[in-house]
């Protein structure tokens, strides 16, 4: 089985609807050997990132920046997972009021540090709460899943 990984900081009943919508379009991919987790980013440590074949990060923008959830989880898994994770697949989602663009930033310069290799533009669902947001999130964990199930990534 591959592990496809969320890694995800959900505040509000929104964010947590659109987590939600990426789990199931993950889960609910044709796909064979594929095994979704689901975790809050307080809660996920370097071993997860090492045992995953693929990520999404969920967070909304706050500041001008990622939550302190998800930094907190590169702070504590960049150096743990430095060498052993280059070259991992990675997806993000980003729930803005009006912007998202310093924490699609702030992502990026992590991201690039690691090595990992993004393997959808960012999804940004800015502005008012839209429906169509759901649809674009449970679109990413069903690319996610179908494309690390047949090898794209
Ligand atoms: C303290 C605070 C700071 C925020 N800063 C930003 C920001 O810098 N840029 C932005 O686009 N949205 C900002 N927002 C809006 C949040 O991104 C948005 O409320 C969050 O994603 C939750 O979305 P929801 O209201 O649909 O649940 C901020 C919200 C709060 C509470």
């Amino acid at each position: 089985m591959k592990q496809l990984l969320i890694v995800a900081h959900a505040p509000s009943p929104n964010t947590q609807a659109l987590c939600e919508q990426i789990r199931l379009g993950a889960e609910q991919a044709d796909t064979d050997a594929i095994e979704v987790l689901h975790l809050s980013a307080f809660n996920t440590s370097h071993t997860d990132v090492l045992k995953a074949d693929a990520i999404i990060l969920f967070t909304p923008e706050n500041l001008g920046y990622m939550s302190g959830a998800l930094k907190d989880f590169f702070d504590r898994v960049y150096y743990p997972c430095l060498d052993a994770t280059q070259g991992l697949p990675y997806a993000t989602c980003i729930r803005a009021g009006h912007d998202g663009t310093g924490t699609q930033r702030a992502i990026k310069t992590i991201t690039t540090g690691l090595r990992w290799k993004i393997a959808q533009p960012t999804l940004l669902c800015k502005g008012e709460f839209h429906d169509q947001f759901l649809t674009q999130c449970h679109d990413l964990g069903a690319y996610m899943a179908v494309a690390l199930d047949n090898g794209i990534l």
